[in-house]
C-alpha cells in the first residue's frame, strides 16, 4: 500500500524536493500552494499519478482543518506531514516591532503547530510521521532577523517536546534545520543577483562545505528520517557546516 503525504507549500523550492524524492519512492503527495498556476505546473513537471493538488491558504486553521479531512476521506490514512511553509523574510533586527513577530511566528511557527496538531488526529490511530523543516537561524545566532530565529527556535522546541506526548500513540516527530538552500528565484538566488561577491563571501567565509545546499539535500534528510522507525525528537541540520555548537 502507498504511503500518503502532505507537505505543506511544495509547489517550488525545499517542499517541492521532498515532495518529488517521496513521489519517486512510491508515496502518494499532496502539492500545496496558494498559487493555482504554481500548482499545478509543478505536477505536470512532475508527471506522476500519486501527485495529487491542494490548492489552499494552509496557514488557515479552517483550510488546514478541511484539507487533512478531505485526504483522510479519500485515502483512509495520512502517513507523513512535512510542515514546511516558512519564511525568512521580516524586517532585522530592532526594525521589527510587536505586529511583525506575530506575522512572522503565524508563518514559521505556528502554521506547524496547526498542522502537527491536526494531523496528529488522524495519525493516533494507526502511527504517522511529522516532519518539520526548521532553520539553522533557530539554532544559533547567525544574524538572521530575529522574528525569524525566535520562530524557527520556538519550532524546534516545541518539535522535541511534541515528541515525548504523542510517542505513545507510535507517531514519530522529527526536525530538519536546513542551512543556506539556493534555487532559481529563492532568497538567496535574488540576493546573488543583488551582489554576487558579498553573497560568495559569505558563504566561503561561513561555511566550511563552501557551497550552498540545493533542495534535494534537505529532501535526502527526510527520506533518511521516513526510512529510520527508532529516530523521533531530533534535529538534523543540513548546513555544509555552518554551525559551531558542539551539542
Ligand atoms: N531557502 C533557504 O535558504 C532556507 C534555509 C533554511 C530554512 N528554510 C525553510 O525552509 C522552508 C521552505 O523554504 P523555501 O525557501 O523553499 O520557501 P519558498 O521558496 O518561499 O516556497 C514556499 C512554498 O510554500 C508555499 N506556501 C507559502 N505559504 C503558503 C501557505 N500559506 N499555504 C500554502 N502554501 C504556501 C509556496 O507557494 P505559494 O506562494 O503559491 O503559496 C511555495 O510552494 C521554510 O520553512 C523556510 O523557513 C529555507
Amino acid at each position: 500500500m502507498n504511503k500518503v503525504a502532505l507537505v505543506t507549500g511544495s509547489s517550488r523550492g525545499i517542499g517541492k524536493a521532498i515532495a518529488k524524492i517521496l513521489l519517486d519512492n512510491g508515496y502518494i503527495v499532496y502539492i500545496s500552494g496558494r498559487n493555482e498556476k504554481q500548482v499545478n505546473n509543478t505536477i505536470l513537471e512532475f508527471n506522476n499519478q500519486n501527485a495529487k493538488p491542494l490548492i489552499i491558504d494552509l496557514s488557515l486553521e479552517d483550510n488546514l482543518k478541511n484539507s487533512l479531512s478531505d485526504i483522510f476521506l479519500t485515502e483512509s490514512r495520512i502517513d507523513l506531514v512535512v510542515c514546511n511553509i516558512g519564511s525568512g523574510k521580516s524586517k532585522l533586527g530592532l526594525d521589527a516591532d510587536l505586529q511583525e513577530y506575530k506575522r512572522m511566528f503565524d508563518i514559521n511557527f505556528f502554521s506547524g503547530v496547526m498542522a502537527s496538531l491536526h494531523s496528529i488526529e488522524y495519525m493516533k490511530q494507526y502511527g504517522g510521521h511529522i516532519v518539520f523543516i526548521g532553520s539553522i537561524a533557530g539554532c544559533e545566532h547567525i544574524g538572521a532577523p530575529l522574528t525569524y530565529s525566535s520562530a524557527k527556535t520556538a519550532l524546534i522546541s516545541y518539535s522535541k517536546n511534541l515528541s515525548y506526548e504523542v510517542a505513545k500513540y507510535k507517531v514519530r516527530v522529527n526536525c530538519i534545520s536546513p542551512g543556506n538552500v539556493m534555487f532559481d528565484g529563492s532568497t538567496w538566488d535574488n540576493k546573488k543577483k543583488e551582489d554576487d561577491k558579498k553573497v560568495e563571501d559569505y558563504i566561503k567565509n561561513n561555511v566550511p562545505l563552501n557551497s550552498f545546499a540545493i533542495p534535494e539535500d534537505i529532501a535526502k534528510a527526510v527520506l533518511f528520517l521516513e526510512q529510520s522507525d527508532f529516530i523521533t525528537g531530533t534535529n538534523i541540520v543540513v548546513d555544509g557546516g555552518q554551525i559551531r555548537k558542539i551539542i
